[in-house]
């Protein structure tokens, strides 16, 4: 069995400073509760501002469970003259994973298919694997069937879920489990994550159903409210 995929995406929030002591406050606040440490890993999608720091505290202190590291997008083109725009490449080494499509970028930077698309290639090249976010099928990109199961995770994120500050209902969850049951019946055996105000509250209902992971936004940036959610998984 797959472990479980529990990405923290912080969104345009917290400073370097911020980001580390996000850290400290999480080991301090494992200290006391038991992780069922085998079945999920930690992937922390920060600004790219916080990672090397994060990183680097990282490595100094003893983490209670596997942490890796994504970013929140990437430029849909190589090293060059891209103002602005950090590339895959550049990522190399630094990140493991990568959100591509997300709901706000495709509202708020005009990011399309055929830009996630370009992405996707560009991430796989620089051994990055990416998270790809979508709400219905036809917005996960063509190329994917250019590559295997294993090189790619996908998001379902309906938008009218996000960040509605955990107004979950008990209907959702089938709503999750018949999308993702239509998406692995057309698309392939990915690992499936969900993404929509997942919090301490909702995340076992959620766990009911055969998503393998979620992507969780408001409910990550208190680290004592993301500590709970690792508990319960
Ligand atoms: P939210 O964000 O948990 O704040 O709804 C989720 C996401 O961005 O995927």
């Amino acid at each position: 069995m797959r472990k479980k995929l529990i990405v923290a995406n912080w969104k345009s929030n917290k400073n370097p400073k911020e980001a580390v002591e996000w850290l400290d406050n999480l080991i301090f606040n494992t200290q006391h509760v038991t992780l069922n440490t085998d079945s999920f890993e930690v992937v922390i999608c920060p600004p790219y501002i916080d990672l090397f720091p994060l990183k680097e505290k990282c490595s100094m202190l003893h983490v209670p469970c596997s942490i890796s590291f994504g970013s929140q997008d990437i430029s849909p083109f190589p090293d060059g003259a891209y103002t602005g725009a950090v590339s895959a490449r550049q990522l190399k080494g630094l990140v493991s994973y990568c959100l591509v499509g997300h709901s706000e970028r495709r509202k708020y930077f005009a990011e399309t298919t055929g830009l996630v698309g370009k992405k996707i290639d560009l991430l796989i090249a620089s051994g990055i694997k990416p998270i790809i976010c979508a709400q219905t099928k036809e917005e996960i990109p063509q190329n994917i069937k250019n590559y295997s199961y294993e090189q790619i995770i996908i998001m379902f994120e309906p938008a009218s879920a996000i960040s509605i500050g955990g107004k979950y209902r008990a209907e959702d969850s089938m709503i999750i489990e018949e999308t993702v049951a239509f998406w692995r019946k057309n698309l392939g055996p990915y690992q499936f994550l969900y993404g929509g105000s997942v919090n301490p509250e909702n995340c076992q209902n959620l766990l009911q159903t055969s998503i393998e992971g979620f992507v969780v936004g408001n409910a990550s940036l208190d680290a004592s409210s993301f500590c709970q959610i690792l508990k319960n998984v």
